[in-house]
């Protein structure tokens, strides 16, 4: 796995993404998982355009790097 920038807007990683997940004791959904990381980082809250791409790191984490249960 290697680090990467998602949100160029607000500089937030891939590591980023994933530090805020691992802090967290569980998600009941990638919508919920989302907002916690926005709250935390603050990405996606600039052009807006890296909205998915954020989504997307953040099913990855969740269902190849930790169980993550409901
Ligand atoms: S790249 Fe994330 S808000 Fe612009």
């Amino acid at each position: 796995m290697f680090d990467y920038t998602i949100c160029k807007c607000k500089q937030v990683s891939f590591f980023d993404v994933e530090d805020v997940l691992n802090k967290s004791e569980k998600f009941e959904s990638v919508e919920k998982a989302f907002k916690e990381v926005q709250e935390i980082t603050h990405c996606s809250t600039g052009c807006g355009g890296c909205h998915d791409k954020i989504l997307d790191a953040i099913s990855e984490i969740m269902t190849k790097h930790r169980p993550y249960k409901a």
